[in-house]
């Protein structure tokens, strides 16, 4: 992919992964609205990343609500004339044994973490279509190796990675191309453990990104899982 003036969307761009993925698409050029639920965090984002609105925006959105996705996805489309990339990476998680997370819990997960990129692809088809896009969807390692502290971020993410890979195969006949990427456990705040030297760092999973964009239109990247090269001590 020729980055410059692409445009793209990164759900849960304030912080951690999702603002490195939406810094290092900046800086090859591409135009970015990033989105998170904290208006505060959202606007220090956007002049983190340079503040040029004719390059970066912002928005508040709750991918929960595809009333608030359908909104952000039109801002996009007609400040940039189209769009080109979807990066779906807004996501939670819960700590706790089964008995102990709550009914409350279960539903913010699977409505983040699966429902919320149900309603940007969505909300995102027409101008992916239009423009023969490519949609990365952040999975983790948890899609595929089941954590009994992490119960409903599991279900979630071993869900949101079915979605994704029964999406590729449906809509690459329209020249729209669906990734997942699964990263071990990343130094951001939600990994919660403290920086780690062993760790990946957001950057890694940016590079990663980038590195899935630039594939020929020909080949259909899947899944690209991330581990950290040193083993954890
Ligand atoms: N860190 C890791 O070890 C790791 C490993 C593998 C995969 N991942 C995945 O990577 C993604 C990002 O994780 P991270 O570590 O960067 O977490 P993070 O620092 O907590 O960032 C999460 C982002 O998602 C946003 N968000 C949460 N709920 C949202 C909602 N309903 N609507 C819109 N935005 C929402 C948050 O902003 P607001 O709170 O303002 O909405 C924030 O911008 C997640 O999908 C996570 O599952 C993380």
């Amino acid at each position: 992919m020729d980055f410059a003036g692409k445009a793209a969307i990164v759900t849960g761009g304030s912080t951690g992964i999702g603002f490195a993925i939406a810094a290092h698409l900046v800086h090859l050029g591409v135009r970015v609205m990033v989105c998170a639920r904290h208006g505060t965090d959202v606007e220090s984002a956007v002049a983190r990343l340079g503040g040029d609105r004719t390059k970066v925006m912002g928005r508040s959105c709750d991918v929960r609500s595809l009333d608030d996705v359908t909104a952000m996805v039109d801002a996009a489309v007609n400040a940039w004339g189209g769009l080109d990339i979807v990066i779906n990476n807004a996501g939670v998680g819960h700590l706790g044994s089964f008995e102990d997370l709550t009914v409350q819990q279960w539903h913010d997960t699977i409505d983040t973490n699966l429902t919320g990129v149900f309603n940007v692809c969505r909300a995102a088809l027409p101008a992916l279509k239009a423009s023969g896009g490519h949609i990365v969807n952040m999975g983790s390692r948890s899609s595929r190796n089941p954590n009994p502290q992490s119960i409903f971020y599991t279900a979630s993410k071993f869900g949101l990675l079915g979605f994704s890979e029964a999406l590729a195969l449906d809509l690459r006949r329209h020249g729209v191309r669906v990734t997942s990427i699964l990263p071990g456990i990343v130094a951001t705040e939600f990994a919660g453990v403290g920086v780690q030297p062993w760790q990946l760092i957001p950057e890694d999973v940016a590079k990663a990104v980038a590195d899935v964009l630039s594939f020929d239109a020909r080949v259909l990247p899947t899944i690209v899982e991330l581990r950290p090269a040193r083993q954890p001590s």
